[in-house]
């Protein structure tokens, strides 16, 4: 397939790593901008308060199926929106998915150590279902559906639990998803 990544980051360069070896072609955007047109499905990995921005960046986005994984850590998303995948629809109005946002890119390199596969959330419009799931697999993740995007904001919430239980130290399962020193 071929993909574009907004954001060239820890998640959007490192999932372009791990899809490209999957076989898909990737083109990596930075907050300079640039084209995705060309794109069959866009991840947007930018940093959550720089939504707007970034999307005002790129050309050729509208209708295009986005999987949205950012998070806000001590922001919110656009006014007048409860989650930043929903405003990333209103502005391609395209099939759009809230994906990539609960694991850490700290161990995409270790997702195949793992005793079994690993989980990886989303939701989103059943037109992305195939895509989105498709993406997951080929990163090394089962994908795992909850629910339409009207609980992306429930999503988008969830990784103050993940870090908040890590930071905390408890147990060595979380410890193994990701060290706090590495969130
Ligand atoms: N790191 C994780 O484990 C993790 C896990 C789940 C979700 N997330 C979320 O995923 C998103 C990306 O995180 P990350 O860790 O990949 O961040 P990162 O490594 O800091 O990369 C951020 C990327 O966003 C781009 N960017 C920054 N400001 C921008 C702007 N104003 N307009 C357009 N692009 C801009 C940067 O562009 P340049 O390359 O040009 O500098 C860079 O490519 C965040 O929303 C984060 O909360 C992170």
């Amino acid at each position: 397939m071929k993909l574009a990544v907004v954001g060239r980051g820890r998640i959007g360069g490192g999932l372009a790593d791990l899809w490209e070896n999957a076989g898909h072609e990737v083109t990596r955007i930075g907050r300079d901008g640039g084209d995705v047109s060309e794109a069959e499905a866009v991840l947007v990995a930018v940093p959550g308060g720089a939504i707007a921005e970034a999307l005002d960046n790129v050309r050729g986005i509208e209708g295009k199926t986005v999987i949205d994984a950012t998070n806000l850590l001590g922001v919110a998303p656009p006014e007048g929106f409860s989650s930043n995948a929903q405003f990333v629809k209103s502005r391609t109005n395209g099939p759009t998915a809230k994906s990539f946002n609960t694991n850490f890119a700290a161990l995409y390199n270790r997702i195949g150590e793992a005793d079994s596969t690993p989980s990886n959330m989303w939701c989103g419009d059943e037109e992305a279902r195939q895509v989105v799931e498709q993406l997951n697999r080929d990163a090394g993740y089962e994908p795992v559906y909850t629910g339409p995007l009207e609980n992306a904001a429930a999503q988008e919430n969830f990784v103050h639990l993940t870090m908040g239980i890590s930071r905390g130290g408890v147990g060595p399962f979380l410890y193994r998803i990701a060290p706090p020193d590495q969130l």
